[in-house]
Formats: structure tokens, sequence, C-alpha cells
């Protein structure tokens, strides 16, 4: 064995994968029962309709590399990602857009009017000053927006009222001037065609990889346990930094999503795949439908049934899974501790979303996974 990699997710699968074409003799431990991370998805055995197991992943990249290196493992299909929300029972699309100002107004502004309102509106602060989420909020889009569509749902994604929240939990809130519904401004969008499991599965084929599941890296039981490999090979870590050093510089906070699925007897439910509850009234801040992800799928995908999954976001335990990094001023200290003890251990190389406490879309797993190899394994 040449390389360790600790963590299947898209991070430690590009790393092997790279590795394994150089030639490298390459073992992936992952502690759950499947490869591929938080991207994997399962097919729902009554319908076969593909469910993304821990909430919609879209796929979205501006980076020329990412785009090609992905397109070797899979092609993509044309979807285009929409969001909705409901507020007081009426829906709108989001990212707030000209669509959403009129509709909420009752009004046919042009996009020099519907400017010139939110302008107005967003004078009762300035973003700069803020002291809390709810000031800088409303300095950017103005009271009635805020209220309707950010206040409730940023208080259930952090359970916290966003007059306790930091300001710079929010840096932007895009306000659209034009009709544009697009979720995402990528370059490049779609969904793997034949799903995420396969296009995961496909970056293991190399036969210098070996997938160890069930494998928990720091259970001294099994053979490459972090005190029988540590400073014997290099070692690719994509846990979570804080477990890796005993947590002796703190706990970092995260976020996490409790996932409720739930197989329904009707042919469509909302009419699209994401639609977030913008009001505290209600529990979850989203309902994903997944049939919609795959409209090139509806003559496969059982006509009379779908699967939805509603989400609701909590503050993390040790015991959960780690979704969002908090980031507090508290966990910006700890982390840069961290970054000292990550610097002192010579040979591991920590990456993707858990190793380095950052929020990772695919596309930049992928991008720095493959700097990772390119700038610093490669020459190993
Ligand atoms: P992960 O996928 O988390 O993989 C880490 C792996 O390490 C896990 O499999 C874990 O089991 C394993 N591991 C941890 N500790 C140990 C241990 N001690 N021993 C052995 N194995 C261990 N990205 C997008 O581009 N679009 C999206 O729409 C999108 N939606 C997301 C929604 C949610 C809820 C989340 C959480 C993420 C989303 N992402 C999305 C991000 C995407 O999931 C990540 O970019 C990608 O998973 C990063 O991969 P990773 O390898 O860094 O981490
Ligand atoms: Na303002």
């Amino acid at each position: 064995m040449d390389l360790l990699v600790v963590g299947s997710g898209l991070f430690g699968l590009t790393v092997a994968e790279r590795a394994a074409s150089a030639g490298r003799k390459v073992v992936i431990i992952d502690r759950r029962d499947h490869l591929g991370g938080n991207a994997y998805s399962v097919t729902e055995p009554a319908t076969g309709i593909e469910v993304h197991r821990y909430g919609a992943h879209l796929f979205h990249t501006s980076n020329p590399m990412v785009w090609d290196y992905v397109n070797r493992f899979t092609g993509f299909t044309d979807y285009v990602h929409r969001v909705f929300t409901n507020h007081e029972g009426i829906v709108y699309p989001l990212p707030i857009n000209l669509g959403t100002i009129n509709q909420f107004f009752r009004a046919a502004y042009t996009p020099a009017q519907a400017r010139a309102l939110v302008r107005e509106l967003a004078e009762e602060f300035d973003p700069k000053a803020a002291s809390n989420l709810e000031e800088r909020a409303i300095g950017l889009v103005g009271r009635p927006l805020y209220e309707a569509f950010v206040r409730d749902y940023t208080a259930k994604q952090w359970q916290t009222d966003p007059r306790d929240l930091p300001s710079e939990i929010i840096s932007r809130l895009p306000v659209r001037y034009t009709y544009d519904s697009r979720y995402f401004n990528d370059k490049w969008e779609g969904l793997p065609v034949d799903g995420y499991a396969a296009w995961l599965e496909r970056m293991v084929e190399n036969s210098n990889i070996e997938v160890r599941l069930g494998v928990d890296f720091f259970d001294e039981s099994q053979p490459l346990s972090r005190k029988a490999t540590v400073g014997q090979l290099p070692i690719v870590y994509t846990g979570p930094v804080d477990r890796y050093f005993d947590y002796s510089a703190g706990d970092l906070a995260w976020r996490t999503l409790d996932f409720e699925q739930e197989v329904l007897d009707v042919a469509d439910f909302q009419g699209t795949s994401v639609m977030n509850y913008a009001d505290a009234e209600v529990p979850y801040t989203r309902i994903h439908e997944f049939k919609h992800f795959h409209p090139e799928r509806a003559e496969i995908y059982p006509r009379d049934r779908t699967v939805i999954m509603r989400e609701y976001s909590r503050f993390a335990s040790r015991d959960d899974e780690p979704y969002y990094p908090v980031n507090s001023p508290a966990d910006r200290a700890s982390l840069l501790a961290y970054r000292e003890l990550m610097d002192g251990e010579r040979d591991v190389y920590f990456g993707g979303r858990l190793g380095t406490y950052q929020y990772l879309d695919m596309h930049m797993a992928i991008g720095s996974a493959l700097t990772l190899w390119t700038n610093r394994l490669a020459s190993h």
C-alpha cells in the first residue's frame, strides 16, 4: 500500500482515483457502510426513485478542470435547479427576483422601480454597521422582504433568533432585478445521468484501489487505525479535524439536518423538486420531491407514487452527522489551533469538508483534491 485515504467522500475518492491512475496502490477506508460520503444516493425500493440520502445534491461548476474530470465518470442531465418558497400559503420564486417582488407587493414594477423601492426600504439600516443578522438583512433588502423570506427561515436553520445571530453569517442577500429564477450562476449544471451511486462507484474501478467499508480510523482493533498507520505511509484524512486531535483544542460546532422520508400515493406532491417553508409555524425548512430531479426518467418512474423528504435543521452533537460549520469566533480560534497541529503532523494531509472545517460544494471538494494531488502528492 502506497497511500491510505480516510473517508470516501468526493475529496477522498478524487485523491484516490488520481493516485491509482498514477500507479499507486491505494486503500480507502470509510466508517459508513457505503462509499461516496454525503453525495451518495439510493434507490427507494418501493418506487425505484433515486433519493439523495444526505439531502438534495445539485452538481454545478464553472471550473473547466473539474468539469472535464467529472465527465470521465458520468454524463450529466440538463436539469436546471429552481427553488420556490411557501410564505403564508402563497408560493413565490427564489432567490428573491423581480417575480418575487412583484408577486409580494402585488405590483408590476420595472427593474428600475423595484430597485428604487428596495433601496428606499433598505435605508432603515446600514448593512456595514449592522450589529446582528437582522439589521444586516434589513439593510440589504428592507424589512418587508426580510420578514417574509429571511427572518423565520434563518431562525429555523439556526434555531436562533436572527437578532442573536452575528451579522457576518450573511455577506450578501442576492436580489435579481429580472425574472431569472435560476438558482445557480455556474457555467455547467446537471445531475449524474445514472445517479450519484453509479458515478461514485466508477471512481474506484481502478484495480489499484481497494475500498474497505465499515472501518473507523479511530478503532484501534482494526489494522488501519490512526495508531497503526500514522508515520508509516502518507495518509489523506477527510474526517473531522477536531476528532483527529482528540478534541484537544475544543469541539468545532456544526449544524446537522434531520430527514423525514415518506412515500406517497400521489402522482405529484408539489410540482417541483425543492419547496422551502419560510414561516415559523412550519417546523421543517423545506421539502424535497425527488422525482422532479429527473424529468427524463418519467417513463421509468411510477406515475401514481412519489417520494418526499422533509428537512429539519439543528445544532449537531458529537454523535450527529456534521453538515454545515457554525464558524463562530470560538470555532475560528479553535481552527487556528488545529491548523498548527495539522502542520506538525508529517505525512498526514487534511482535506475535504470535515478535515478543513469548511463548507465545500462538490466541485470545490473535487477541485481542492485535484490540487492536493498535483501540488503535493504526485511527486511524493
Ligand atoms: P464527505 O462527503 O462528508 O465525506 C467524508 C467521509 O469521511 C464520509 O463518508 C465519512 O463517513 C468518512 N469518515 C469520517 N470520519 C471517519 C473515520 N473516523 N473513519 C473512516 N471514515 C470516516 N454540494 C454540491 O455541490 N451541491 C449540493 O447541492 C450540495 N448539497 C449538500 C447538502 C448537504 C446537506 C451537505 C452536508 C452537503 C452538500 N453538498 C453539496 C456538499 C457535498 O456533500 C460535499 O462537497 C462533498 O460531500 C464533500 O466531500 P468530502 O469528501 O469533503 O466529505
Ligand atoms: Na441600507
